[in-house]
């Protein structure tokens, strides 16, 4: 017969035990919320009353609703108020020998048919579990921060967690409003797996001054419509759980450096820098808790006057190229009222190129975005060209034809000889290194990056790549015209993958490898991102969209450029490719798209 769950324990107040109290209060389950002392529950406390206060204010609880929930909670100091409970979730400190204590504590105090949970993000359920007499009786439940909020809860069982245990958790779970995934026992489970790894690195780039933090955390919100940036997420879960996450997967999951914690979350650590918790972390809050974000030493200056500083005037822009980037980018130049010169190798390619540009102006007309005379006016700003000669007087040249570093080379070539001294000369490349193409001119200083995300028209997010040779001047001027867009330009080293697909790619890559290793299912392994990180769509999902085999070929990139074992592409990754499945565009990749 199933258990019956009336009352449930939480042992630990913080981040995430907080809201944990949260999550079944308000599904009628009384709590018994403990902490190490009085001052602990008092904040544990606040930390709740703040919480639902605020969703009251929202209009998403009424107000009897919280103050019922309120009453369900009994917070106390110490284990031993757990006497009476069903079920009790551990969330104290990431730290094996501390929760292993608490188990034998829980075990001692808890009857004898409860069942005894863990929250851990990365430490092993089953060495947790010894440490009591009823292994059979120990489960992971791993909630996701902030836990009201996420929708996922993942289910850890072990090699010896009973069966109707697992069944009365994953039902509690659905009572609880929860989507789980259950999983066996591994380092860091489905999506710290896939998270940490892209957190650390990013922590690595900011340390490295590869980008600014805003920059950084810009570009993963823009370019992957990822609800938060890294390094504000580090922020979110705590560098001290962080760190310790890190550090145990490192060690539980095959010296993998990436997962090594960069020295940087270390020193932040013991200089007490938290994150929100402690008010502040990679940015400083208006408190201790707070998740509202103030100025600091770091934050840059704001308005068009210090985007401007230094930049030169840019009227006339000359876009090369006749395929969808090319197309895209003719159409937001226009629409900003720059005066645009189309270069392609042909009238036919122009004519094709005009009426795709065309047809996307329509379809905002259409869609009330933007006025006829808008329309009109931004169409007579671009005047169509089938030779680079015409480019003698602009001022900007976007450069977007195919990705091969021979024609991008003898294009820059031509460049140089045709257009006038100061002239600003961008490339659009996702992947070649944008000083092979600025060395190709005498001019590198004047040679950036602009790297556009598709469809250039919707994606608000431009990678401002400086290479060791690009001036200030230059690079002033490119912020400058992204910002005049209307996007938002990040400005980043030139480095293989920029910042974007350096940071998305090896994670994509990583779904594979832990579905390669039959760890857990692509369905699974999408929700899990989905609703335990709140990301758009889940990692297959990306993949067939972006392309198996353009995914492969950032992977190798990267992999070739840094050198880092663990951006080796997925042989499964490889396999598919060799097959012909592609994703979405052949039908089928991970997923077969030709049956609904
Ligand atoms: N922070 C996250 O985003 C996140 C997400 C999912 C899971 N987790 C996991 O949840 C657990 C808790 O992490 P956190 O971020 O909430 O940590 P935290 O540091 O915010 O909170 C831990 C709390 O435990 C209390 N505590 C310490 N020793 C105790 C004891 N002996 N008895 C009772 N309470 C005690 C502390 O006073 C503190 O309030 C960790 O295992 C972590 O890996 C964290």
């Amino acid at each position: 017969m199933a258990r019956e769950f009336t009352r449930v324990g939480v042992v630990g107040l913080g981040t995430m035990g907080a809201g944990i109290v949260e999550v079944f209060a308000r599904n009628g389950l009384d709590v018994t919320a403990v902490e190490i002392s009085e001052a602990a529950v008092e904040r544990g406390r606040v930390t709740l009353t703040g919480s639902t206060d605020r969703a009251v204010a929202k209009g998403k609880l009424a107000e009897a609703d919280r103050d019922a929930l309120l009453a369900r909670v009994d917070f106390r100091v110490g284990l031993d108020a757990l006497h009476d409970v069903d079920l009790v979730i551990e969330a104290v400190p990431e730290h094996l020998d501390l929760k292993q204590r608490i188990f034998a504590e829980m075990d001692r105090v808890c009857k004898p048919e409860a069942i005894l949970a863990t929250n851990t993000s990365s430490l092993s359920v089953t060495e947790i579990s010894v440490a009591t007499t009823r292994p059979n009786q120990v489960i992971g439940i791993h909630f996701f921060n902030p836990a009201p909020v996420m929708k996922l809860v993942e289910v850890v069982r072990t090699v010896v967690t009973s069966a109707d245990v697992v069944a009365d958790v994953e039902a509690l779970c659905e009572r609880l409003g929860k989507v789980d995934v259950t999983i066996s026992d591994r380092a860091g489970f489905i999506a710290n797996a896939l998270l940490f790894g892209y957190l650390n690195h990013a922590v690595g780039m900011f340390e490295a001054r590869y980008a600014t933090r805003e920059d950084i955390d810009a570009a993963m919100k823009l370019g992957c419509g990822l609800p938060m940036g890294p390094l504000a997420l580090m922020d979110l879960i705590g560098l001290d759980t962080a760190y310790e996450i890190l550090d145990t997967m490192y060690r539980r999951g095959g010296r993998d450096r990436r997962h090594a914690p960069a020295p940087l979350l270390k020193q932040m650590v013991t200089a007490g820098l938290l994150g929100r918790k402690s008010g502040r972390g990679f940015y400083t809050y208006e408190r201790p808790g707070s998740p509202k974000v103030v100025p600091d030493e770091y934050t840059p200056p704001a308005g068009d006057a210090a985007l401007a500083d230094g930049a030169r005037g840019i009227a006339k822009v000359g876009v090369v190229g006749s395929g969808t980037m090319a197309t895209g980018i003719i159409e937001v130049f226009a629409k900003a009222g720059y005066e645009v010169i189309s270069v392609t190798r042909g009238a036919e390619k122009s004519a094709k190129v005009c009426e795709a540009v065309k047809t996307s102006l329509n379809k905002g007309v259409v869609r009330g975005k933007l006025s006829e005379t808008d329309r009109d006016a931004a169409l007579g700003r671009i005047t169509w060209s089938a030779t680079l000669d015409h480019l003698a007087d602009v001022d900007l040249v976007v450069e977007a034809v195919i990705e091969e570093l021979s024609v991008k080379k003898a294009l820059f070539a031509s460049l140089d000889e045709i257009c006038k001294p100061g002239v600003v000369l961008a490339t659009t490349t996702s992947s070649l290194p944008v000083i092979d193409v600025a060395m190709a001119t005498q001019r590198p200083a004047d040679v950036i990056g602009l790297h556009f995300f598709n469809p250039a028209p919707i994606m608000p997010l431009v990678e401002i790549v400086q290479t060791i040779r690009t001036s200030a001047e230059t690079s002033a001027t490119a912020r400058a015209v992204c910002a005049k867009l209307g996007k938002t330009g990040v400005v980043c080293g030139d480095r293989s993958g920029f910042i974007v697909n350096a940071l998305l790619f090896p994670y994509l890559n990583d779904a594979v490898k832990m579905l390669e290793a039959s760890y857990s299912t692509a369905d699974d392994i999408d929700y899990a991102m989905k609703l335990g990180c709140g990301y758009p769509m889940g990692p297959f999902e990306l993949l067939d969209v972006v392309g198996l085999d353009v995914s492969l070929a950032i992977q190798r990139e990267l992999y070739l450029e840094l050198r880092e074992p663990g951006f080796a592409p997925a042989p499964l990754l490889e396999h598919l490719v060799t097959a012909g499945y592609l994703g979405r565009k052949t039908g089928r990749g991970f997923r077969d798209h030709t049956r609904r």
